[in-house]
């Protein structure tokens, strides 16, 4: 799907303009975070029932923002996420059917109420998004091998969070990738008018995409 690239990229820029940037992703970043990545991720695991799969996202999140993002903000770092809360919201949300209000209080109880200033969600069209990121591994995840429309009802949940929440843009993510950067960059550039502000004088300094 080309969002950890585009990641990468956009660090490039935020450090060109003279910021320190902790790059993370999610599940991960801590030892725990890893382990549930671990979990997730083998085709071995089997099913979970999704309350269980939810939670173990969390413990991941809440691990990550206690011991290594509200660190970074402390010292005047960005921090860019590779997925954060949206993505819950759209797969253990739209893709397993958790009541959207539980997957957000439960959410907000992991991360103390602490989200990100801007969300980038990369959008291609129907079909192709999928089609593009099956091909591109060479061994589907439990979410990926998922079928029933699950990959379908998570798109088109981000398409709804996009217009319902404040703090998420969608971005087309057809064309080269210096196209999608430069998309990117002009909503990052946006949501900071002033210029890109110092994460210490604001709440400013977390922007995450998705997908
Ligand atoms: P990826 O980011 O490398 O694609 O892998 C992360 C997987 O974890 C992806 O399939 C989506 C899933 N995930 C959730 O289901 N809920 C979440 O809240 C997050 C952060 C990820």
């Amino acid at each position: 799907m080309g969002k950890t690239t585009q990641l990468g990229l956009l660090s490039r820029r935020v450090e060109a303009c003279g910021f320190e940037v902790c790059t993370v992703r999610e599940p991960g970043g801590t030892p725990i975070g890893e382990e549930v990545r671990r979990i997730l991720a083998r085709s071995q695991t089997g099913s979970i029932a999704p309350r269980a799969e939810l939670m173990l996202i969390l413990a991941a999140r809440a691990a990550l923002i206690g011991e290594v993002v509200a660190p970074a903000l402390a010292e005047g770092r960005w921090v860019l996420s590779d997925r954060s809360s949206l993505s819950s919201r759209a797969y253990q949300g739209y893709g397993r059917g958790l009541p959207l209000e539980e997957v957000e209080l439960l959410d907000r109880s992991a991360t103390g109420g602490l989200g990100p200033d801007i969300c980038i969600v990369l959008d291609l069209p129907a079909g192709e998004g999928i089609a593009r990121h099956r091909r591109g591994r060479k061994r589907l995840d439990r979410f990926e091998s998922e079928t029933d429309g699950f990959l379908e009802r998570v798109r088109l949940g981000y398409l709804e969070l996009a217009k319902s929440r404040a703090e998420a843009v969608l971005v087309p993510a057809d064309g080269t990738v210096d196209l999608v950067a430069e998309r990117v960059w002009r909503e990052v550039c946006a949501a900071f008018p002033t210029g890109l502000a110092d994460p210490r004088d604001s709440d400013s300094g977390r922007v995450s995409p998705v997908r």
